[in-house]
């Protein structure tokens, strides 16, 4: 019983060791639109890195949100990697697609954070120590190495409101 709790928590200690954040920005565009009064990583345990992240909504309600997502990975500089999508946030809420990864990413993510509802948003968007989770990464094994994500804010109409640049180590073989 000991030695397959020990086990566990070796297992579960691992995992958590394989997908670490280790920088973490947000840049507003439109300051009229949208502020970040709180964005940085925060230590919650031994190894364990959580982002928080308060995001001011300033123009509500908020009915539509282009959202733009690029991964980067690190060889010598930066280079876009596997992914450069575009979403209708609002749309993609309110018929979630099990086909698609940013189903299986946005799942992992609400825990953290009260982003948990479709549009309208009338309220700040809080994400709070949020731990980045090898299961957001079982549908895309991605390759040993560092890793940036931007996630792009866009009004919806032509505007690009706001920057998020995540950055990641991933050690998973
Ligand atoms: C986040 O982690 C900190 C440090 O471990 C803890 O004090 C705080 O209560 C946590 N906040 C939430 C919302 O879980
Ligand atoms: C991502 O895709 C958009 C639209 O196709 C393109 O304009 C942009 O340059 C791409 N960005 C990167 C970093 O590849
Ligand atoms: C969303 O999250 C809030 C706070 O964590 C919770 O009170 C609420 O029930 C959740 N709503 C849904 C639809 O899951």
């Amino acid at each position: 019983m000991k030695f397959l709790l020990w086990i566990c928590v070796f297992f579960i200690g691992l995992s958590q060791g394989y997908v670490r954040l280790t920088n973490l920005k947000c840049e507003s565009l439109d300051k009229s639109y949208i502020d970040f009064p709180e964005c940085r990583l925060k230590v919650l345990g031994r190894g364990i890195i959580g982002a928080n992240i308060h995001v001011k909504l300033l123009k509500i309600p908020v009915n539509k949100m282009i959202i733009r997502f690029i991964t980067y990975r690190k060889l010598s500089g930066y280079h876009p990697f596997l992914f450069n999508v575009s979403k209708d946030l609002c749309r993609t809420l309110k018929y979630p697609n099990r086909q698609d990864v940013f189903y299986y990413v946005y799942r992992a993510f609400l825990p953290f954070s009260n982003l948990n509802h479709t549009c309208p948003y009338n309220n700040d968007v809080y994400v709070k120590n949020c731990t980045l989770d090898e299961r957001m990464f079982s549908k895309v094994p991605l390759p040993k190495g560092t890793y940036l994500l931007t996630l792009e804010m866009n009004d919806g109409i032509i505007n690009w409101v706001s920057i998020v640049s995540v950055y990641f180590d991933i050690d998973m073989d």
